[in-house]
């Protein structure tokens, strides 16, 4: 069992974290047939490309300020709940401007949200504005550089989601810059519907500290070595990658051969009541299907709060909850 382990993640899109029951709730309020999207309290979907258009959908019913409040707030207390102590979600603000809503104010509910739930259990969360592939480099460009102003002070990273097989890493280089020179905390995602040569890419062209996904780089050795000599961060997502099959199985799952090779590894949920799992189940499996330690478990969640976006301030008194 791992109810007793402290947990961290640094890799949860929040609009994939909404509970089937909470987005029924949602299609209710604004009155929109949700049908074939949901069934039997489960989101209903076949491959990715279908899963970010379920996505899309369920995410469009979340419209206002207090709804993306109640949302952060939700999602960061039941966290809690299960011993995590620190929580990065990844936003969008290209999907605040398409519901009408706004960029400023999509944050500015998120914002309070994690800050209620905060307040509610002591749980530290931060946002990591994601850029998305499949709507091109000229807006992730826009959207770098709207997070470049730091648009809300706890917004401290910057990522890059979506269609994995649309565009190249280095149609986003300037993005990346953008989002560097405003000394966001980068990273990727990279290596999961993507092979190899995705994570090559992402390692050479935008120097990320932390890789989320990344774990297709088994496919070249000589890339996970490269991998573990940068010390560069996977934000491993196992049951997603299992859900999308990306891999068989768990046993078939590289997250061991990447660890054992030398590579930082996280545990973290992506998106995940669409995956059937929790970041509570993410690291059940890896205690009792995957076989670690719990002495290596933890390892991971320290390796977690080494490579958060937060200021050293934080970072410490993270620790200090760790080891408490
Ligand atoms: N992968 C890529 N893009 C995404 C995801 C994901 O799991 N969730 C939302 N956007
Ligand atoms: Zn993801």
């Amino acid at each position: 069992m791992t109810r007793h382990l402290k947990k961290a993640e640094l890799h949860c899109h929040i609009e994939g974290a909404a509970p089937p029951a909470l987005a029924l709730a949602q299609a209710r309020k604004y009155n929109v047939d949700v049908g074939g999207l949901i069934e039997d309290g489960a989101y209903v979907w076949t491959a990715f490309s279908d899963f970010l258009l379920c996505y899309d959908r369920i995410a469009g019913l979340f419209r206002s300020e207090e709804d993306y409040a109640a949302l952060a707030e939700a999602y960061l207390v039941a966290l809690a709940e299960a011993g995590t102590i620190y929580s990065e979600i990844i936003v969008s603000p290209d999907h605040g401007n398409t519901i009408g809503l706004g960029a400023d104010a999509y944050l500015r509910g998120l914002g309070a949200g994690i800050e209620a739930a905060r307040a509610r259990t002591g749980i530290e969360g931060r946002m990591i504005i994601t850029l998305i592939r499949h709507l091109g480099p000229e807006q992730a460009e826009r959207t770098a550089l709207y997070a470049a102003t730091r648009p809300h002070p706890l917004v401290t990273g910057i990522n890059l989601a979506g269609e994995e097989r649309m565009h190249r890493v280095a149609d986003f280089a300037r993005a990346y810059d953008i989002a560097r020179d405003a000394a966001l905390g980068i990273t990727i995602h990279a290596g999961e519907m993507a092979g190899a040569d995705s994570v090559r890419d992402a390692l050479t062209i935008v120097r990320p500290s932390r890789i989320s996904h990344g774990v297709r780089a088994i496919e070249d050795p000589g890339l996970v070595a490269q991998l573990a000599e940068a010390g560069v961060v996977l934000e491993t997502c196992p049951g997603s990658n299992i859900a999308l099959g990306v891999f068989p199985s768990f046993d078939a799952h590289p997250l061991r051969a990447l660890r054992d090779a030398g590579c930082r590894v996280t545990l973290n949920s992506d998106d995940p009541p669409f995956f059937n799992t929790s970041l509570a189940q993410e690291y059940e499996i890896a205690s009792a299907v995957m076989g670690f330690a719990d002495a290596e478990i933890d390892a991971m969640t320290r390796t977690a709060i080494d490579a958060a976006f937060v200021d050293e301030t934080t970072r410490a008194r993270l620790f200090a909850a760790l080891d408490a």
